[in-house]
């Protein structure tokens, strides 16, 4: 059945801070842990950093207008805590202010609403030599810093998402130590987890007691996670990988309580939870941002094979398993009471070939379909869902990978800082128009290649 987006339903595209900014060490900006990380031999796929990027605090310009000429309603970008806060604490750059002053105008010039996150994962580095998010004073530093970029950017910001998954800084920056800050603690990891929750609503009640006007909420990365096989050490393990990446923020957020399963299996590696923690963390959001990009397949016997179940895999070893996102929203609409959720975040890296000024990526055009179908097909199961954002508007600095993996609808040539739109933003150009014009004229809905080819008895 096709089915048809509500006229409300938000579309966007989405971004990160270091992932493209560049300017690393301009206008009196403070190094962020992901500046010291990449300098480490080793921690970089292609030994690269955020120093240039994509130059985007020059060319947000041009970054916006391409934004706005796909017909997207909103933009997903995020804060360099320490572009504004460059020790994140005390004296705040103005430099750093004025540019994201600037940027979120020129959104609301282009008719761009301004999604901004506070934190995807650029600490201060003057915060980490105090032991960064794994020192509760941290938590007292984010309200703060949330504070003061409500201050300035509050009364222009339609939504405010304080951390974006959380899991990945304490799991891949503190357990497995990949991503900055490169810390290898299973304790350490769990008691940032615990301040990252805390933080996040410490600084949802200041923000509110502010009288901000934003909606406020958080950025979980979540995927429905599947036993390989039915045996039961393997049902076992995707119990406990689920507990880890899905109930361990879910819970304190929307039940108030860690899972009790986890807190036995982690024993003496629990965090350290103060009277009134929990209380702190179940604060009631306007909002509940899902990043996702596959399933969790998980073996009791290593890695399990992702070439196994026959479907396309991404260049970053991904699975393309769309009908795991509509899987995953029913679960979540049925075990929380949340309020309405977007998908921040959903995309795909492929090897993208530029050539006379052209990128055809049909891959990715089918990945996006397909997940955009995989939201309606949830609404259509009664899923209150607000709206679905593109990872990523430009190709970036994509982390542990370098510049290596390009998750863009929009090709960037790094050497010359040339930007070509893929045939994937062509794509959701023409999606977002047919999309207008269903809801000016009363067309017969969206539907996917598949099942148009159904309609039409091929
Ligand atoms: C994320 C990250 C992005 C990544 C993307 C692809 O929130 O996981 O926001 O920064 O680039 O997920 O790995």
């Amino acid at each position: 059945m096709p089915f048809r987006f509500p006229p409300d339903f938000v579309w966007g595209v989405a971004t990160s801070a270091f992932q493209i900014e560049g300017a690393a060490h301009a206008d009196g900006k403070g190094p962020s842990i992901w500046d010291r990380f990449c300098a480490v031999p080793g921690a970089i796929a292609d030994g690269s950093n955020g120093d240039v990027a994509c130059d985007h605090v020059k060319h947000w310009p041009a970054d916006l207008d391409i934004a706005a000429s796909l017909g997207v309603q909103a933009y997903r970008f995020s804060v360099s805590w320490p572009r504004v806060q460059p020790s994140g604490s005390g004296a705040w750059s103005n430099p750093g202010l004025d540019f994201y002053e600037r940027l979120v105008d020129g959104m609301l010039e282009r008719g761009l609403r301004p999604y901004l996150t506070l934190n995807h994962w650029d600490l201060p580095d003057a915060l980490q030599s105090q032991g960064g998010w794994a020192n509760r004073d941290t938590v007292h530093r984010f309200v703060e810093y949330a504070l003061g970029v409500n201050a300035r950017l509050g009364d222009r910001i339609a939504a405010i998402t304080t951390h974006n998954e959380p899991w990945v800084i304490a799991t891949l920056g503190h357990e497995s130590g990949h991503f900055a800050p490169g810390v290898q603690s299973r304790a350490t990891a769990m008691q940032v987890a615990h301040h990252l929750l805390l933080s996040h609503g410490l600084a949802l009640q200041a923000l509110r007691f502010e009288g901000c006007a934003a909606d406020l909420g958080i950025v979980l990365n979540l995927a429905p996670v599947q036993p390989a096989t039915e045996a039961e050490a393997d049902r076992t393990a995707a119990r406990l990988e689920d507990g880890k990446l899905l109930r361990w923020y879910m819970d304190p957020l929307f039940l108030g309580q860690y899972p009790q399963d986890m807190l036995a299996h982690l024993g003496a590696d629990c965090p350290r939870v103060e009277a009134g923690d929990m209380d702190g963390i179940a604060i009631s959001m306007d909002f509940l941002g899902i990043n996702y990009y596959s399933r969790n397949v998980v073996s009791a016997n290593g890695p399990w094979d992702v070439h196994s179940s026959g479907r396309p895999v991404t260049a970053m070893g991904w699975e393309v398993y769309p009908e795991g996102l509509t899987e995953l929203l029913l679960r979540i609409h049925r075990d929380y009471a949340v309020p309405p959720m977007y998908v921040t975040e959903n995309g795909s890296a492929f090897v993208d070939v530029l050539a006379a000024g052209r990128v055809h990526d049909p891959e990715r055009c089918r990945y996006i379909e397909q997940h955009i179908a995989a939201v309606g097909n949830a609404m259509q199961q009664g899923v209150p869902m607000a709206g679905y954002m593109v990872w990523s508007l430009l190709d970036n600095f994509e982390w542990a990978s370098g510049y290596a993996k390009r998750f863009g609808i929009v090709h960037v040539d790094y050497a010359t800082q040339q930007r070509t739109l893929k045939d994937s933003a062509l794509w959701y150009r023409d999606f977002l128009r047919q999309q207008h014009l269903q809801l000016a004229q009363g067309g017969p809905g969206f539907h996917t290649l598949e099942q148009e080819a159904v309609v039409a008895g091929v």
